[in-house]
């Protein structure tokens, strides 16, 4: 019985990882249901199962959340101006961005717990424009990297806004109150005098 189970629940994440995988983007409210119907099953037979049993599941999340967090990355490519390239992602954290009028503005957070590790209070988005050559200003020498959260007692380095709350990471924020969010960093950016229509607003998590 339990191991009956185990195996339908295997064989559902496999499927659930293929579709995935292969973009098929009708079934993906099924797929949200089908994964909840999985975790369920997954809190009452925990129990029954073996620890290779138990194993064998982890491995299966685990590839299952490297697919997932691959199609997440995802979700900020494709923006205007199309010479700019991808601004990297900072782990433990988030990139927030939005083009207006042909400039690309991206604001690196970082999770509760984790600080900059340079002084950016004043510095809350980085731009990427004709006006910058097409490359990401930033505080690293060269290339993408925008900002890199570490591990951190106290958050002193960046704006206020530029931290995620204790109880709401990047990826919580990006499922529970994305609108809400993006709302706020279209606020926060005419505040900061860059007026016009937005564009391609995302949130992606490192
Ligand atoms: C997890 O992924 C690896 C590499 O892609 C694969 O070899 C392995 O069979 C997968 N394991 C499970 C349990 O799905
Ligand atoms: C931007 O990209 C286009 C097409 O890829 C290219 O023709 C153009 O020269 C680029 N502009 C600059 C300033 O790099
Ligand atoms: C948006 O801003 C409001 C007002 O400052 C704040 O209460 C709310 O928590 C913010 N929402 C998000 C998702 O950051």
């Amino acid at each position: 019985m339990a191991l009956q189970g185990t195996f339908v629940w295997l064989s559902s994440l496999a499927v659930l990882s293929f579709a995935i995988a292969q973009d098929d983007t009708c079934s993906r409210p099924k797929l949200e249901e089908d994964l909840s119907a999985l975790l369920k099953l997954g809190g009452e037979c925990s129990g029954a199962w073996s620890s290779v049993q138990t194993a064998t599941i982890l491995q299966s999340l685990r590839n299952l959340t490297d697919v997932l967090q691959k199609q997440q990355l995802k979700d900020c490519q494709l923006a205007e101006p199309k010479n700019c390239t991808e601004a990297k992602v900072p782990e433990n954290g988030g990139l927030a961005c939005v083009t207006v009028a042909n400039k690309r503005y991206c604001k690196p957070m970082c999770n509760h717990g984790y600080d900059f590790d340079f002084i950016r209070r004043s510095r809350v988005f980085e731009e990427c424009s004709e006006q910058t050559g097409y490359k990401w200003q930033t505080q690293y020498i060269g290339g993408n990297r925008l900002a890199v959260c570490n591990e951190a007692k106290i958050q002193v380095s960046g704006a206020k806004t530029a931290y995620f709350p204790e109880d709401q990471s990047c990826l919580t924020t990006k499922s529970t109150l994305h609108s809400s969010f993006i709302e706020n960093l279209t606020t926060e950016l005419k505040n900061l005098g860059i007026q016009g229509e937005t564009q391609s607003s995302c949130l992606v998590c490192g």
